[in-house]
């Protein structure tokens, strides 16, 4: 393992075991959940606005290292950003905080969140649901 691969799994568990935005906010503007079918872990997330930005986000589960370590890093990425830019938010920009590369099941551990997230945008500003979660073999959400 490489340096910069072993620094990168450093930061993956230090989010796994410190967790930011863990919780759940009392009065949100937004909740959704989602599974992964493969496995049955879970999150949830609860989103406030401040008009159409995205003034806090909190999220709760349980799963693998990576489902948990990529929601936490989520939650720092799209703090007051606007809500229809954070529904296009391309898988990519956070793989790229992650850091190292994953296994396609790996993958749908690490875009648990996001999906959620994304469910969450919709219900609350009626944003486009991601593609890539609309198969009904792939995560499942409400
Ligand atoms: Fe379940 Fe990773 S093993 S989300």
């Amino acid at each position: 393992m490489s340096e910069f691969d072993q620094l990168y799994r450093e930061v993956i568990l230090d989010h796994y075991r410190n967790p930011r935005g863990h919780g759940v906010l009392e009065h949100p503007d937004a909740v959704a959940e989602g599974q992964n079918p493969l496995c049955g872990d879970e999150i949830s997330i609860t989103l406030a606005f401040d008009g159409d930005t995205i003034s806090d986000v909190r999220f709760e589960g349980r799963g693998c290292a990576i489902s948990q370590a990529a929601t936490s890093m989520l939650t720092e990425l799209v703090v007051g950003r606007d809500a229809a830019e954070v529904a296009r938010l391309p898988k990519e920009e956070l793989l790229e905080e992650i850091g190292i590369p994953l296994t396609p099941v790996r993958l749908k551990c690490a875009l648990l969140g996001l999906g959620v997230l994304k469910v969450a945008l919709n219900k609350g500003k009626g944003t486009p649901l991601p593609e890539e979660w609309s198969s009904s073999d792939d995560l499942s959400f409400r």
